[in-house]
């Protein structure tokens, strides 16, 4: 695991080449403007290289101000947006890209993906993705919220396997199925709420942060990164952007991380990516 005890540097090689960072700042329901600039600000300050927003976050724009504000170089940081559901499909995706790029204020854009898998468009808007990346406009391309079925498809249909799966992930949904088709075709898993969006209230978690003297927040961040797993916490809250990047410096024993799997209890805070619509 030493490899894994480096703060905020480096981080997982891509199926691509790229490099993305273990830890980065979510932005879902930060408000544009102050909040969101601020947010970033902070988070760049404490050492965080990579935020993840989209283009349904209409946040976009404060992303971006806080970019060019903060003082570290572009190619520093990693910046990720998301094509929305209703801008799905191949021409209209391109076209979405092109006002998430302008919001974000941003030449090439680090990871792009496709939001939520909408049934019959996802594939279209895969080609689109795999089209920005030959124009050198995306770095990296993936996908969230894919089950297995929906990997198979878009691998199956272009030969083109995704960089990264951003998806719903924490103690309580520990999706096994998605880490091991996405461990053997060597697609990058990110855990989307991996604070169960702020529900920390479990006896073992507060245990295992009482023995290793952290907060129940870095043990669940910590779990994330032994299994593999890029981790994008979010808060508004300067002290607990603070606290969410301090889980580089202990490690949870085998039996710990075993003993949190098995608190999995296939609950989604989230929507069903086999049913949901919008
Ligand atoms: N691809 C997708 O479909 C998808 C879906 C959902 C989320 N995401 C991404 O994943 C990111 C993270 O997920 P999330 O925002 O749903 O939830 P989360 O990171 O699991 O939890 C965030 C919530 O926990 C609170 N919190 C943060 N740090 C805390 C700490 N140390 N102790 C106690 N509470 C804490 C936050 O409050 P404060 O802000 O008030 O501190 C907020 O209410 C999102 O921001 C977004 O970038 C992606």
């Amino acid at each position: 695991m030493s490899e894994l005890n480096g703060p905020f540097s480096g981080g997982p090689t891509l199926n691509d080449g790229a490099t993305m960072p273990w830890l980065g700042l979510g932005v879902w329901q930060t408000k544009d403007g102050e909040e969101v600039i601020q947010a970033v600000k902070t988070a760049v300050e404490t050492g965080y290289r990579s935020i993840d927003t989209a283009a349904g976050y209409n946040n976009e724009e404060g992303v971006g101000q806080a970019i060019r504000e903060c003082g570290v170089p572009r190619d520093e940081l990693f910046i990720t947006t998301k094509v929305r559901n209703p801008d799905q499909g191949y021409e209209s995706t391109l076209k979405a890209f092109e006002v998430s790029r302008k919001k974000l204020g941003l030449d090439v854009i680090d990871l792009y993906l496709i939001h939520w898998p909408v049934k019959g468009k996802y594939r279209d808007t895969w080609k689109a993705l795999i089209h920005l990346q030959k124009e050198g406009l995306v770095k990296s391309i993936g996908v969230s919220n894919f089950q297995v079925h929906h990997l198979q498809d878009i691998i199956d249909d272009t030969g083109v396997v995704p960089a990264v799966n951003q998806i719903e992930f924490h103690p309580l949904l520990t999706q096994r199925e998605v880490l091991k088709f996405a461990k053997a075709h060597d697609i990058q898993v990110e855990a989307w709420s991996p604070l169960m969006q702020g529900n920390l209230e479990l006896p073992l978690l507060k245990e295992l942060a009482e023995r290793y003297g952290k907060t129940v927040a870095q043990i669940v961040l910590r779990w994330d990164l032994q299994q593999g797993v890029i981790t994008i916490p979010k808060s508004v809250h300067a002290e607990r952007i603070v606290e969410n990047a301090g889980f580089f410096d202990f490690t949870l024993s085998d039996d710990d991380v075993q003993a949190i799997e098995e608190l999995n209890q296939n609950h989604r805070f989230g929507p069903d990516p086999d049913n949901f619509n919008f």
